[in-house]
């Protein structure tokens, strides 16, 4: 497995080496998810604009990966940017769009070389035409990666998803290929732009706040949530292994009993 310096160098050391040890590698999540949020806060905290944040950021994301692949999780889900976010500044939007342009093309060599496969959810049609095409590069040029699946959440909301699935189950009723009565549950999975990834065992936020913020609502059903008040740019391995820490002492029921 090729890592980076600063990863190799974690991973190494005895402190990770005392961190891991303290989780059930046998019972790790297969799906976390993550809300990345703070990056604004944490600007302002060193008095610099949000997009300084932004960019502080992906450090963050890159040290998740990098975990994620030598943790030999299946599935990273990140909320990079909400149907909601459009309604920031211009020039913050703009920015945000900018830098996923940069960063994917500086990163797709590592991307491949780790083994992960990215994956788009969220309404890519409405994004500018150059971050179009640089996540279309990423996704056809990791498609056959077999490593860690990373979903990057672009322009999702959960609602909106909800809705494009229900336009489609509607319409085949219309057409007569579907009772109405018959729609399940799992049906409606299959229409969302999450069909045929398994639903999070684990979500993360950042930055103290304590909500879904139209993310994965329908998914999330069953899913562990752990809040944080780490803001997202000094969000590293540590904190993610406490997370996962704190995952692997809750017990999940499902509704049944234990
Ligand atoms: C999360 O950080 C990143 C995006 C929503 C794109 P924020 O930009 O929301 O940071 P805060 O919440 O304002 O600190
Ligand atoms: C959620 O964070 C969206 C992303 C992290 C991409 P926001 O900062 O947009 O959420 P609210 O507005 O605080 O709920
Ligand atoms: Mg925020």
């Amino acid at each position: 497995m090729n890592l980076s310096h600063t990863q190799r160098d974690w991973f190494n050391s005895r402190h990770a080496r005392e961190a891991l040890a303290t989780l059930d590698v046998a019972a790790l999540p297969q799906h976390i998810a993550i809300i990345m949020d703070g990056n604004g806060r944490w600007a302002k905290k060193q008095g610099k604009p949000r997009l300084f944040g932004h960019k502080a950021g992906v450090a963050s994301v890159r040290e998740m990966i990098g975990s994620c692949v030598e943790l030999h999780i299946a599935y990273l889900t990140i909320y990079s940017f909400s149907a909601e976010n459009w309604n920031r500044p211009q020039d913050e939007v703009s920015g945000i769009m900018k830098l996923f342009v940069e960063v994917l093309a500086r990163e797709i060599a590592n991307l491949n070389r780790q083994n992960v496969r990215v994956k788009l959810i969220g309404k890519v049609d409405d994004l500018p035409q150059c971050t179009r095409d640089a996540f279309a590069e990423c996704v056809q040029s990791t498609a056959a990666n077999t490593g860690l699946t990373l979903v990057v959440a672009l322009n999702y909301g959960a609602r909106q998803d909800l809705c494009q699935a229900a336009t489609t189950l509607a319409a085949d009723a219309v057409a007569g290929t579907l009772d109405s009565a018959d729609i399940t549950p799992e049906m409606i999975a299959s229409r969302l732009s999450t069909a045929g990834i398994p639903d999070p065992d684990l979500l993360i936020r950042t930055s103290g706040e304590s909500r879904l913020s139209n993310f994965l609502l329908f998914e999330a059903a069953y899913t562990e949530l752990y809040f944080t008040d780490i803001l997202w740019p000094d969000f590293g391995r540590d904190a993610l292994v406490d997370a996962l820490r704190e995952y692997q002492g809750r017990e999940r029921r499902f509704g049944g009993l234990s």
